[in-house]
């Protein structure tokens, strides 16, 4: 099955953990399985990653993308300004979106920005885990047009 990447930036690790009212219960291990499910309606499979280091993201999109198809990414605080990142996914090559569990727009200002979602094809925040099942859906429609 072709295969989409899911990435997960600094801190998703402590899901379960983190503030419920932005972030939700769900641990990262729960949402990884709920999105590895729900790929499979779209016969696509799915390979995680999460690091709290932005070179180890970087290493993982470099060595994955070339058997891959599309990439779904929470970048965590990185989105707010990793210029590197960013980069990294438009040398990808792949249809991207970006996912946040919060609303990042409703945050402060610091957050309300990307730098990295010019280099996706969506950027889905503010609703939680569904959010992730709308980037597939979004992959989805977008892998079979092309
Ligand atoms: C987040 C939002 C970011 O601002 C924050 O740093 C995160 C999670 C989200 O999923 O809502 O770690 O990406």
């Amino acid at each position: 099955m072709p295969i989409i990447l899911l990435i997960h930036g600094p801190n998703l690790n402590k899901l379960g953990e983190r503030a419920a009212a932005h972030y939700g219960v769900l641990t990262l291990a729960d949402l990884e399985t709920k999105v590895t499910e729900d790929a499979k309606r779209f016969s696509l499979e799915i390979k995680s990653f999460q690091s709290n280091h932005e070179g180890a993201l970087i290493d993982f999109i470099q060595a994955e993308s070339k058997s891959a198809v599309g990439i779904i990414i929470n970048p965590g605080a990185l989105t707010h300004y990793s210029y590197s990142l960013h980069d990294a996914l438009v040398d990808a090559g792949l249809p991207t979106v970006e996912v946040h569990l919060s609303d990042i727009k409703s945050r402060e200002e610091w957050r309300q920005i990307s730098v990295t979602a010019p280099a996706c094809i969506g950027q889905i925040s503010g609703k939680g885990v569904a959010g992730y099942a709308d980037a597939l859906k979004l992959l989805a429609e977008r892998l079979a047009v092309d």
